[in-house]
């Protein structure tokens, strides 16, 4: 493993650091956000400085973004793709990217993902996954999401100081995937390491050290995940994984392998990012303490509050997509095989569309209108999901707690396409 690791360590990171330090040199502000982790803990300011560069700006490797307008039409478009056809590539760069992939454990972002697979193939997964995977079947885990919050609080209660991380935006969202999953409760630390190894590999920029670590627990994860779905099959249960590893429509299905990449990005893609959303809503409800009071006031805005942080404060940075042909977006001239970095935390603060950006408002009209879920045919299939359990869990956490506060100073997670925190010390007052 070590030498095949390190080979595909060097073509998906140490490659791409070494292209995007040189175009940061060069002064372009992609890149430099993507290197220089001194920006990561603000990175809005560099997403304005973009936009007054230009809606679509040319770089010398990729091109990138900050502009609603235009991210969004890239979403949206047929032309822009996910996968890469190897056979469109040159004979150099086609052996790169077959190095560049472990084919028997691939990343949640990695093919045969849906996340990383375009039409036809994206089509029939998504439309088996999203058989199971209903608005209903949502609605009826709120209860549950209730029910695991309130026993949460109930153990914060006792703590007058505590990491509102380890002990509520992250085992939350840990609990209902695996729940869905059907995932036993004595995997559930293990869940969330493994999920935490894997969001690592959504970076560009890994050392060697947490690409390794990546690597492992991926291998391990597949592994686990192999035996668990070969158990479903013989023992339903009556988990969301159980019926889509059990689901025939219109004569089709997903192979085991298919089934086992959505459980891989279910786990990725599930509470990476609802710890995120939970833990940056919470910092930004205590820096804005106003916005509570208007909460207090009219409860009925704490779902449009979970969209405002989405918007204000997006767990997921960044997404890329490449150029299938030439292409014209919003007017400008994209080249086939172009690759183009959206940023959608920047999209989201494009003053275009939202008054006054940079601040944060629970009652914001067009919160919704944000990128934070992508948009197009890879719009977050758990969207309604995340929404749910994250304006249940804010809720009940500023009504058990009116007098949370900050205890100690919260710290980022190093990361820079998934935006959340690490730690998040609070008082419970
Ligand atoms: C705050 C929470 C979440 C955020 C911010 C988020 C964000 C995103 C984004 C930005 C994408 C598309 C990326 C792209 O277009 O390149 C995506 C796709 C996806 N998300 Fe989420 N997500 C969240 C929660 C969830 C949850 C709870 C689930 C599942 C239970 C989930 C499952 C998926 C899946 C399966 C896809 C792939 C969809 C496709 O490719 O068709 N996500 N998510």
């Amino acid at each position: 493993m070590a030498r095949s690791t390190l080979l595909r360590w060097g073509v998906q990171s140490l490659a791409p650091t070494l292209m995007l330090r040189r175009s940061a040199r060069a002064g372009e502000l992609g890149p430099r956000l993507a290197v220089d982790r001194s920006l990561w803990d603000d990175p809005f300011p560099s997403y304005d400085a973009m936009r007054a560069q230009g809606d679509l700006i040319k770089g010398r490797v990729v091109y990138a973004t900050a502009s609603h307008a235009v991210a969004s039409e890239v979403l949206r478009s047929p032309v822009f793709r996910v996968g890469i056809n190897a056979d469109s590539l040159a004979p150099f760069a086609r052996r790169m990217l077959a190095l560049a992939v472990d084919a028997k454990h691939p990343g949640p972002a990695e093919p045969p993902s849906m996340l990383a697979v375009d039409p036809p193939q994206h089509t029939k997964y998504r439309r088996l996954v999203a058989k199971v995977f209903t608005a209903r079947a949502v609605a009826a885990l709120e209860p549950r999401v209730e029910e695991i919050a309130d026993e949460l609080l109930d153990r914060m209660s006792r703590q007058r100081s505590l990491d509102l991380v380890e002990h509520f935006a992250a085992p939350l969202p840990v609990r209902i995937i695996a729940e869905i999953l059907g995932v036993p409760v004595s995997m559930h630390r293990q869940m969330l390491e493994w999920g935490n190894a894997a969001a690592v590999t959504l970076d560009p920029m890994l050392t060697y050290r947490s690409f390794r670590a990546a690597a492992i627990a991926l291998r391990d994860m597949h592994t686990w995940l192999d035996q668990h779905l070969r158990e479903l099959r013989r023992n339903p249960g009556d988990d969301l994984l159980s019926k889509l590893a059990t689901l025939e429509d219109e004569g089709e299905h997903l192979d085991d392998v298919e089934l086992r990449m959505t459980a891989l990005l279910v786990t990725g893609a599930g509470f990476e990012t609802t710890v995120n959303l939970i833990g940056n809503g919470v910092a930004a409800l205590l820096a804005n303490r106003d916005q509570l009071d208007v909460l207090r006031a009219e409860p009925s805005y704490w779902e449009n509050a979970a969209d405002e942080v989405l918007r204000y404060d997006s767990p997921v940075q960044v997404t890329v997509r490449h150029a299938a042909e030439d292409a014209v977006v919003c007017g400008y001239p994209v080249p086939r095989g172009q690759f183009v970095t959206l940023m959608l935390g920047g999209a989201n603060r494009d003053p275009r569309v939202f008054t006054e950006p940079h601040r944060f408002d629970v009652r914001r009209e067009n919160a919704r209108e944000h990128l934070g879920f992508s948009a197009g045919i890879h719009f977050c299939l758990g969207a309604s999901l995340a929404r749910l359990e994250s304006s249940v869990a804010l809720r009940m956490l500023f009504d058990r707690f009116p007098d949370l506060a900050l205890d100690g100073q919260p710290v980022r997670r190093p990361l820079r396409v998934l935006r959340g925190f690490e730690h998040l010390p609070v008082s419970t007052g």
